[in-house]
């Protein structure tokens, strides 16, 4: 069953496609991999405040257009400097083609939600 806030339907979201929401008052970035996948991440770059969804989709990461950094679509993790933090991963759940971000949610644990 989804929880949290309906953003928009599944469809709405084009291959290698990012785009930003704000659910529960925070930035989130509904991203499709490659592989037609969803995701969804904290909008802001752990490195500066940059949205994440202004950036460039690659495989299963977000490319920040700050500086370069790839933020894994599951893990948060960066790739590449400057950035060293994750960002949160949040649980994201299609139901009938409607896409549902819960905030309450983040499946990454190193990384914090803000
Ligand atoms: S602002 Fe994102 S890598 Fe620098």
């Amino acid at each position: 069953m989804a929880t949290g806030q309906r953003v928009c339907a599944a469809s709405e979201i084009g291959p290698e496609e990012a785009r930003r929401f704000t659910v529960d008052g925070i930035d989130v970035a509904v991203v499709r991999a490659s592989d037609g996948s969803l995701h969804a991440l904290n909008d802001i770059c752990s490195h500066e405040e940059v949205s994440l969804s202004d950036g460039f989709v690659e495989g299963c990461a977000l490319e920040c257009i700050g500086h370069g950094s790839a933020f894994d679509l599951v893990t948060g993790a960066p790739n590449v400097l400057p950035a060293t933090e994750p960002v949160a991963v949040y649980a994201l759940t299609v139901e009938d083609d409607s896409v549902w971000v819960d905030t309450s949610i983040v499946q990454n644990r190193a990384a914090s939600s803000s």
